[in-house]
């Protein structure tokens, strides 16, 4: 029976997809696919989300989710409320959706080599379920072939049917970036890299539809498996050009973003040069993981690549440097660390968010937290229980408790609320020369410095 998104003419594909009439599962109900899933049931798909945690299928089907991203919890409310979105722990309901969308973890191994056991997990169970006509697209981030050569023979043996001739199966990198993943996934390419045209043609058409976006179809899925590795070296690579560039300013006394934003007025081939922002440190799920898949890969083919080691040296090199920042300033002052009150603003690994996942800034507070000073932590967007994984100090419930009498206010993550604060009142609340190191470059420094503040940032 070809049923659905796969052997169907496109008319008919197009017919599906643009009635809404196609079910979408959503395998692996964590950060990713909780924003897939809610935002394609906010559009009007019925989606149901499957994983292994019975703790999140429970939370979603009460209409709540605890990933901290803006705007996602109204979306889970609102389609759990109009029944276009649920959750389970059942594989079973495989058989009633035309799409399959995977997006399990692939954390790093203890020698920073990737592991894809909830791949193989979810791929068998999908396996044991799957139907003529699905489309299988995988999202999660794997090394080149994976797709190919582990996902491809776990569906087909579980299924005893065959990829390319009776199911669709795609990679599609996920690309989008926390803090802004709603806009994102509705608005960046989705690139395609399926096993055959027609899978390739069924996915394009449900991307069109369902987020409103092109696809870049790329030739098989190891080229799609490589874009998103490419992609996030590249920011890694940047990034890390920054903070060196950041530290040599610092040397130098000049202002780093100064020199940046005038270097990114240079046309070089299609675009401007585009270095990104230097900080305290890089951190998240993907950018601390994936040049360490590119490593592996390259050791798996004999290459010693210099860049993805490179990338991750620098950027894990960060948060010391910010800590070496903030005792020299304190000492400029006239005060050692030990002796002071220092008010950390924001833990999360990213402004706007409340991810803690791999924060940098964990090791910033562990440097402090050791140096005996008397040490506050004030952040708006990261539950209790999510901040005890960063730091052994609990939570100032608001920034005015948090910065009372402090030496120093330590800027980790660039929060909006942290704006919202008069600078004056914070200049008020705080020690006479207090220092202000704003780890993020989010402040003006010289509104912070009018405010009687003596200001850092990370390279000005
Ligand atoms: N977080 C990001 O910003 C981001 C961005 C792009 C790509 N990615 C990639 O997307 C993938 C998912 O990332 P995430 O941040 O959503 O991870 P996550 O850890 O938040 O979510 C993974 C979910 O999969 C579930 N799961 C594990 N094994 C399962 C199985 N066998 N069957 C069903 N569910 C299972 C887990 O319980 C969890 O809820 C990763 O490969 C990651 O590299 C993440």
């Amino acid at each position: 029976m070809a049923r659905g998104a796969f052997g169907s003419s496109d008319a008919e594909i197009d017919l599906l997809v643009r009635g809404k009439r196609c079910g979408i599962a959503v395998v692996g109900f964590g950060y990713i696919g909780t924003v897939i899933g809610a935002v394609l049931a906010d559009r009007g798909w019925p989606v149901t989300g499957i994983d292994v945690r019975q703790s999140v299928v429970d939370e979603l089907n009460l209409g709540k989710t605890s990933v901290a991203e803006p705007g996602l919890s109204e979306l889970v409310a609102n389609s759990v409320r109009t029944g276009r979105l649920r959750a389970t722990t059942d594989f079973g309901v495989i058989a009633e959706n035309d799409f399959v969308i995977v997006n399990v973890g692939t954390p790093l191994g203890p020698d920073y080599e990737p592991i894809v056991d909830d791949i193989k997990a979810a791929a068998a169970a999908v396996g044991e379920h799957l139907q003529a006509g699905h489309v299988v697209i995988l999202k999660s981030t794997v090394p080149p072939d994976t797709t190919e050569t582990l996902v491809r023979p776990i569906l087909e043996a579980a299924s005893g049917l065959r990829a390319g001739v009776d199911f669709g199966l795609a990679f599609c990198p996920e690309r989008l970036a926390e803090g802004q993943a709603i806009h994102e996934l509705t608005s960046i390419p989705v690139v395609v890299g399926a096993v055959d045209e027609r899978s390739a043609r069924a996915c394009a058409t449900l991307w069109r539809h369902a987020l409103g976006v092109d696809s870049v179809v790329v030739d098989d899925p190891r080229t799609a498996e490589m874009v998103k590795l490419a992609d996030n070296l590249w920011v890694d690579l940047n990034v890390a050009m920054a903070n060196e560039l950041a530290k040599l300013c610092d040397q130098l006394d000049m202002d780093a973003l100064q020199v940046i934003d005038a270097a990114n007025t240079m046309p070089k081939g299609t675009h401007n040069v585009n270095i990104l922002r230097p900080s305290m440190g890089v951190g998240g799920y993907c950018l601390t993981k994936d040049p360490w898949f590119v490593n592996h890969l390259g050791e798996s083919v004999g290459l010693e690549l210099s860049i993805p080691r490179t990338s991750r040296t620098v950027n894990d090199t960060m948060p010391t440097y910010t800590y070496g920042l903030l005792t020299q300033l304190l000492a400029d002052q006239g005060k050692a660390i030990q002796d002071s009150k220092i008010a950390v603003l924001g833990i999360a690994f990213k402004n706007n968010t409340g991810d803690c996942r791999l924060t940098p800034t964990k090791y910033v507070c562990a440097l402090l937290e050791e140096s005996g000073c008397q040490l506050s932590v004030h952040d708006p967007w990261v539950p209790d229980d999510e901040a005890v994984t960063v730091t052994s100090v609990p939570l100032s419930p608001d920034i005015e408790s948090a910065v009372k009498d402090a030496d120093a206010l330590v800027v980790l993550a660039g929060h909006r609320e942290f704006h919202q604060t008069p600078l004056t009142r914070l200049a008020d609340l705080t020690a006479a020369g207090c220092v202000f190191l704003d780890g993020r470059n989010s402040f003006d420094p010289a509104a912070v410095r009018a405010a009687g503040f003596v200001y850092k940032g990370i390279g000005r």
